[in-house]
């Protein structure tokens, strides 16, 4: 149950209705631990109103070996579980890419890559350091006719650097997407002010929870009510699109 204070503060979510960043497939990657964890999650993100959860396994290198075979598996598990459980969510899967050689190597070879929406591609990069060849992938993404969707990059110390090189990104046909819970500082302190410098130069296109428990996912709620959440709402992220 939500304390009472939330009831006077829930926002609107209708501006939302859809979060594209979890990892809600128990025992693929470093997300939640059981169905019955995935479940919680789910009913809370219900009872907040939203219509849709897209959650989106790692895929990195022999760390986080998913497949779409193994997703598509899992997600069909899962689904069975929310059907039983009454809930009418809606849930579909995608993937989290990580932009190393092995993702540089699916590209190149044409195998098959898990979208979400509209061809849109979900990557990560490192937190440290700016990928070799990152314009070159983005540009290789595009002209595979995939939209090339930059997960957290208010997370990457390269960019919380220089936070112009997000200008130059999206100018480059990138799309970047914010996680919620790094608008109070839930990652660290230089996450929060290239999140909020994010929000005030409108370069979001899409928000995420990126829900790998039920900790992150009480977080979450709590941000809903935050001035600088519905700021960034205001900016009406693609989410309502899916
Ligand atoms: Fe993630």
């Amino acid at each position: 149950m939500f304390p009472f204070f939330w009831k006077r503060q829930k926002p609107d979510l209708r501006q939302l209705r859809v979060d594209i960043h979890s990892h809600l497939l128990p025992q693929l990657d470093d997300g939640v631990k059981s169905m019955s964890e995935a479940l919680e999650i789910l009913r809370n993100f219900e009872h907040l109103g939203f219509e849709k959860v897209i959650t989106t396994p790692h895929i990195m290198g022999n760390y986080y070996a998913n497949t779409p075979e193994i997703i598509e598996r899992k997600l069909n598990d899962l689904k069975t579980e929310v059907s039983k459980s009454g809930l009418s969510i809606e849930i579909e899967a995608a993937a989290e890419y990580y932009m190393d050689d092995q993702f540089i190597s699916m590209l190149d070879n044409k195998d098959q890559l898990l979208t979400f929406g509209d061809n849109y591609l979900l990557v990560e990069t490192s937190y440290m350091n700016e990928p070799m060849f990152l314009n070159e992938v983005l540009f290789k993404i595009k002209s595979l006719g995939f939209k090339p969707v930059i997960a957290h990059p208010e997370r990457y110390l390269y960019l919380q650097e220089k936070p112009e090189k997000i200008l130059e990104l999206v100018d480059r046909g990138a799309l970047m997407q914010l996680n919620v819970n790094s608008i109070i500082g839930f990652y660290s302190i230089p996450t929060k002010k290239l999140a909020r410098w994010m929000v005030d130069h409108e370069t979001i296109h899409f928000l995420g929870s990126d829900c790998h428990n039920l900790k992150h996912f009480n977080i979450y709620q709590k941000t809903l009510g935050q001035r600088y959440f519905k700021k960034a709402l205001s900016l009406s992220p693609l989410n309502t699109s899916l």
